[in-house]
C-alpha cells in the first residue's frame, strides 16, 4: 500500500508502491477512486487518475489491483453507453440518483443480475483452442453474440449447458493439457492498450458502403481500413461520423464520442434508437456500442476511451463480424494526451504534444485491419474498420495531430469551412482529399459495378480538377473567352458537384445513397457531358442544351425514390439523347 505525495490534476504521485506495476490498476484515497500507473520511478508511481481529484491530498492511501486496465466483455455490452473507462452511464445514473457521475461508485460494466439463453455450438469431448465459438447468445435482434474460448487458452470440453445464465456463472468446464480443469463463464476480460490476437491480416478488398456519395464514389475506405476526417470548427465532421455510423454496411459500431460536446451525444441518444438498420429493419441502437466522455467529464478517462472502443471491437471482429469504430475527435484525445504529459514534466515536443503522440495514435488505428479470425474453423473472418475526426485548430493541417494522422491512415477526407460556407455539404474537399485503397479495390468494383465505375470516377475527378485550373483563367478574362469545350467542361463540374456531390444528411430520401444508384447517376452526368461535346462540334447552342428538360432531372435525380431510380434514370437517358440531338440538328441547319 502506498501513499500520495503530490497531486496535480488528475495526475498523482504515491511512494511506498514496490509492489506495483506500470500499467497496474490502482483505487486511489477513501474514495477509491480509479487510477492507472503511468509509470514508476524506484517506489514512487505516477498515476492518471480517472476521476476527479479534488479533496485529495497528500498521506492518502494507494491500493494497486495487479491488474491492468481492462474490458468486460460479453453479452450485454450492445445499446449500452460506457465512458471511457467502460463504467456503464446509464446504471451509474439510476444508482446514484444524479446526473453527474459520482466518485468512486463501483458498478460492473456488465450486468451481473441479467440472465441470457446460452445455446451450446460443441458437445462434450470437443476439443477446442482460443477463438473457438463455445455457443451463442441471441443478445439483440441484429447480432448474434458469439461466446468464444478466450484467446492463449486450449483443451478439451468436459461439460456444457444450454440455458438462461449470467454472465459470470459457468457455462462450460474446460480440460486443459495438464489436466487442470477451468470453470467458463460467458464474460471474459482484455487489457485495453494490448491488441486481440488473430491469425492474419488480408488485403482489405471490399469497399465499406456508406451510402454517401462523396465516400463511396471518390474517396471509398476499405472494410478493415482506417480513415481521418480533418475539419475545422464547424465543418461538418460530427454530421459525417454519425452518417458513417447510421449507415455504413458493417454489422457493428462503435462510436466513441471523446471530449466533444455533450449535446452531441445527446443528439446519438435521441436519434440512432428512433433510426432504423435499413439492412435488419431494427433499431440502429441494435447494432451500436456507445462510448462516451465529453468535454465536461474527466479528461484522462478520454485517454482511454478510444482503447476502450477499440477492444470492444475487436472483440466483435473476432466473432466475425465487420465493425467500425468511429471517433469524435482524436483531436481531443491528443489534448488529454498532451495535458498528462505536461503534468508528468515530460519534455514537450512540438505544439507542447508528448513525442510519443503519433506512435499512440498509431497503436489505435494499427488494431484495424480485415483479418482471419482466432479458432480452429477455417474461414471466420473478421474486419475492423477505423475512423477519427481531427480538428485542427484553425483548419490548418500542418498541426502535429492532422501530420501525425496523415502519415498513418489511408483514406483523408477533407473538410473545408469555405464549402460549408458555401452550404455545399458534405463539406469534403474533393481536390486535396484522397484514398489509397482504390487499387485494392479495383477488383470489386470490376466485378459489383462493371469496369466503367472506376473509369467514371476517374473521369470525373479529371473534370474537378480542370475546373479548378479553368477557374483561374475566368478569373482574369471571364467565362465568355472560353471555349466551347471549356464551357461544357465548367458545366458538367458543375453538375458533379450540386447533383452528384452535394449530399444533404437531412433530407431522408437522400442521406443514404447505394452504390448501384452512385454508379448510375454518375454514369448520366458522363452521358451528357459526351452528348454536349459532340452536339457542340455539330454547331449546337450551348445556352439551349444547358437548360434542355433531361439536365433538370439530373438535378433532381437525388431525390426519385429508391425503387424508381433505374427506370426514372434510363428515361433520362432517353430523352437527353433526343433533347440534345434535336439542338444539334437545328445547329447543322444554321451552318
Ligand atoms: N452532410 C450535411 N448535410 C447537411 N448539413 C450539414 C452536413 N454536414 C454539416 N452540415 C451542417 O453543418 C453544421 C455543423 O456540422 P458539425 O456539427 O458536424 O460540424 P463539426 O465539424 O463537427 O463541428 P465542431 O468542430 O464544432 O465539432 C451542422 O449542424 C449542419 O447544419
Ligand atoms: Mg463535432
Amino acid at each position: 500500500m502506498g501513499k500520495i505525495v503530490k497531486v496535480s490534476g488528475p495526475l498523482v504521485v504515491a511512494t511506498g508502491m514496490e509492489e506495483a506495476n506500470m500499467a497496474d490498476v490502482v483505487r486511489v484515497g477513501e474514495q477509491r477512486l480509479i487510477g492507472e500507473i503511468l509509470n514508476m520511478t524506484g517506489d514512487a508511481a505516477s498515476i492518471q487518475v480517472y476521476e476527479e481529484t479534488s479533496g485529495l491530498g497528500p498521506g492518502a492511501e494507494v491500493v494497486t489491483t495487479g491488474a491492468p486496465l481492462s474490458v468486460e466483455l460479453g453479452p450485454g455490452l450492445i445499446e449500452n453507453i460506457y465512458d471511457g473507462i467502460q463504467r456503464p452511464l446509464e446504471v451509474i445514473r439510476e444508482v446514484s440518483g444524479s446526473n453527474s457521475l459520482p466518485r468512486g461508485v463501483e458498478v460492473p460494466a456488465l450486468d451481473r443480475e441479467k440472465k441470457w439463453a446460452f445455446t451450446p455450438a460443441v458437445q462434450p469431448g470437443t476439443r477446442v483452442v482460443g477463438g473457438d465459438v463455445l455457443g451463442t447468445v441471441q443478445e439483440t435482434e441484429s447480432i448474434l453474440h458469439k461466446i468464444m474460448l478466450p484467446p492463449r487458452m486450449k483443451g478439451t470440453i468436459v461439460s456444457i449447458q444450454g440455458g438462461p445464465f449470467t454472465v459470470t456463472e459457468t457455462v462450460a468446464v474446460l480440460e486443459q493439457e495438464d489436466g487442470s480443469r477451468v470453470e467458463l463463464p460467458m464474460m471474459q476480460k482484455w487489457p485495453v492498450r494490448v491488441g486481440r490476437p488473430y491469425k492474419h491480416k488480408y488485403p482489405p478488398v471490399v469497399p465499406l458502403q456508406s451510402g454517401q456519395r462523396i465516400v463511396d464514389t471518390f474517396f471509398p475506405v476499405a472494410k478493415g481500413g482506417t480513415a481521418a476526417i480533418p475539419g475545422p470548427f464547424g465543418s461538418g465532421k460530427t454530421v459525417m461520423q454519425h452518417a458513417l455510423a447510421k449507415w455504413s454496411d458493417v454489422d457493428l459500431v462503435v462510436y466513441i464520442g471523446c471530449g466533444e460536446r455533450g449535446n452531441e451525444m445527446t443528439d446519438v441518444l435521441r436519434e440512432f434508437p428512433e433510426l432504423v438498420d435499413p439492412r435488419t429493419g431494427q433499431s440502429l441502437m441494435k447494432r451500436t456500442v456507445l462510448i462516451a466522455n465529453t468535454s465536461d467529464m474527466p479528461v484522462a478517462a478520454r485517454e482511454a476511451s478510444i482503447y476502450t472502443g477499440i477492444t470492444i471491437a475487436e472483440y466483435f471482429r473476432d466473432m466475425g463480424y465487420a465493425v467500425a469504430v468511429i471517433a469524435d475527435s482524436t483531436s481531443r484525445w491528443a489534448e488529454a494526451l498532451r495535458e498528462m504529459s505536461g503534468r508528468l514534466e515530460e519534455m514537450p515536443g512540438e505544439e507542447g504534444y508528448p513525442a510519443y503522440l503519433s506512435s499512440r495514435l498509431a497503436q489505435f488505428y494499427e488494431r484495424a485491419g480485415s483479418v482471419a479470425c482466432l479458432g480452429s474453423d477455417e474461414d471466420r473472418r473478421g474486419s475492423l474498420t477505423a475512423v477519427g475526426a481531427v480538428s485542427p485548430p484553425g483548419g490548418d493541417l500542418s498541426e502535429p495531430v492532422s501530420q501525425a494522422t496523415m502519415r498513418i491512415v489511408k483514406v483523408f477526407w477533407a473538410l473545408d469551412s469555405s464549402l460549408a460556407y458555401r452550404r455545399h455539404f458534405p463539406a469534403i474537399n474533393w481536390l486535396n482529399s484522397y484514398s489509397l485503397y482504390l487499387d485494392s479495390l479495383k477488383p470489386w468494383y470490376d466485378e459489383h459495378l462493371g469496369k466503367d465505375f472506376l473509369q467514371n470516377r476517374e473521369w470525373a475527378m479529371a473534370v474537378l480538377q480542370e475546373e479548378a485550373s479553368l477557374n483561374e483563367i475566368v478569373q482574369l478574362v471571364g467565362k465568355d473567352s472560353l471555349s466551347a469545350r471549356d464551357q461544357i467542361t465548367l458545366e458538367t463540374a458543375k453538375m458533379i458537384r450540386e447533383d452528384f456531390l452535394q449530399q444533404n444528411s437531412f433530407v431522408d430520401i437522400d442521406s443514404y445513397s447505394e452504390y448501384d444508384r452512385q454508379a448510375r447517376m454518375l454514369a448520366l452526368i458522363r452521358e451528357y457531358d459526351g452528348h454536349c461535346r459532340e452536339a457542340a462540334e455539330r454547331g449546337g447552342d450551348l445556352a439551349q442544351m444547358f437548360s434542355i428538360p433531361a439536365r433538370e432531372k439530373i438535378g433532381r435525380a437525388k431525390s426519385v425514390p429508391a425503387n424508381q431510380y433505374m427506370d426514372n434514370y434510363a428515361n433520362i437517358m432517353v430523352e437527353m439523347d433526343e433533347e440534345i440531338n434535336a439542338i444539334a440538328e437545328k445547329g447543322e441547319e444554321a451552318l
